[in-house]
């Protein structure tokens, strides 16, 4: 690719001596998910916005949306014209059921599922409650490529899904993003809707049919080969993601007090997370100190520290844009200054998560445990 300069996914076929790297990465992505359509694009952010207009879900749809995610999937859902209502998660870090069934209105079209710090949702009454109200499925698995539920890969469960292959996921391609889908009139959506409306007809881009409106949210030739060699690796970061959050995991279960987020299928997990529940919210932020004072790095406190929960999002809560958008003409569908969200404030203040990476050693794994559990004792004590 770099002797034939051709850096562009699309055209040039006679100088670029039939390399194709983003085909190459969607048929990786395709192989290892089993999905039956893969459409790489510029990032995660731009794969959930693909994913939502491909469904159809556009102007004046309520969309559920959960109130801890990275900040993006919220924005999709704005910028596609749509309007978010938040409704509850549970202990998966995801959106509940009962939580989406709560926030179901005569206007809802589709739920945006978030699968948080790499684990699934409770597929089973999520799907169930999806058919019952008739609402399209889209799910942003941007924090979880290759977890499953059941043996599906999360992200194929509904009608359209979306990876995110940033800095901070197990694979990354410096910035890029993948949508998936079983159903083939959303890949052929999606893939004109991220080219201008490109029909990729033929070999001639100049004179190729526009069957649909659409933007440039095109990857690259260059992140698309990191993507593809990252991907092959998932297999192995997944085994080692895996034995590391065991040790973790057995060392921190000895702890009184300690308990962990929910995961619908273990199997199933891709381990990029150890989430780690405290007690209640006090007993998180006094274990966050003695992380602090004892040096311990490598750890999110999502619910002061980052940019992930809804306590941090006054620009959605005042809808401040740099322009109008179609919220401000149709109204909010819910007071977002005051939403009652008692159970996600309640999940998410008593949760800490560790990134875990695949480039550790087992006695440095071993030593990180030991810390956590060091922390966490002196935090439970003072009031124990
Ligand atoms: C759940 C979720 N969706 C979407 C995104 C956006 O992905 P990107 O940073 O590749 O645009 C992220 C990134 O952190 C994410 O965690």
């Amino acid at each position: 690719m770099l002797e034939t300069g051709i850096l562009f996914r699309y055209n040039h076929d006679a100088q670029r001596n039939n390399i194709w790297k983003a085909r190459e990465f969607e048929n990786e992505v395709k192989k290892l998910l089993g999905a039956k359509y893969a459409h790489a694009v510029s990032s995660g952010s731009t794969a959930v916005a693909c994913a939502m207009a491909s469904a159809g879900i556009g102007a004046g749809d309520e969309v559920i949306v959960p109130p801890f995610t990275f900040i993006a999937s919220v924005e999709a859902v704005l910028f596609a014209g749509a309007l978010p209502v938040f409704a509850e998660i549970d202990e998966t870090l995801c959106l509940s059921a009962k939580g989406i069934k709560a926030a179901i209105t005569p206007k809802t079209k589709a739920v945006l599922l978030v699968h948080m710090c790499g684990g699934m949702a409770q597929m089973d009454e999520i799907l169930r409650v999806c058919k019952e109200h008739n609402l399209t499925l889209i799910e942003d698995a941007g924090q979880a490529f290759a977890a499953s539920y059941k043996g599906t890969s999360v992200g194929l469960m509904g009608k359209t899904g979306c990876y995110s292959f940033d800095f901070f996921k197990i694979a990354t391609c410096g910035e890029g993003g993948v949508m998936v889908t079983n159903d083939e009139q959303c890949y052929k959506n999606a893939d004109v809707y991220s080219d201008h409306g490109h029909s990729h007809v033929g070999n001639n881009r100049g004179m190729e049919p526009h069957p649909l409106l659409g933007f440039n949210y095109r990857i690259s030739e260059l992140s698309a080969a990191i993507g593809l060699a990252q991907t092959r690796k998932v297999p192995f970061i997944l085994e080692k993601n895996r034995e590391h959050k065991k040790i973790l995991t057995d060392i921190l279960s000895k702890v009184p007090g300690v308990s962990f987020s929910t995961l619908p299928d273990p199997a199933g997990d891709s381990a990029t997370f150890l989430n780690m529940f405290l007690p209640d919210t006090e007993a998180a932020k006094r274990t966050v100190d003695e992380f602090n004072k004892a040096g311990v790095a490598g750890f999110n406190y999502w619910f002061l520290n980052m940019y992930h929960f809804i306590n941090q999002w006054d620009h959605i809560k005042n809808l401040d844009a740099a322009a109008k958008l179609p919220i401000h003409l149709l109204g909010a569908p819910q007071d977002y200054k005051n939403l009652h969200l008692p159970k996600s404030q309640e999940v998410v203040g008593r949760l800490i998560s560790f990134g875990i990476r695949c480039t550790w050693t087992n006695e440095e794994v071993k030593a990180l445990g030991n810390k956590i559990s060091g922390c966490v004792e002196k935090a439970l004590a003072v009031h124990a």
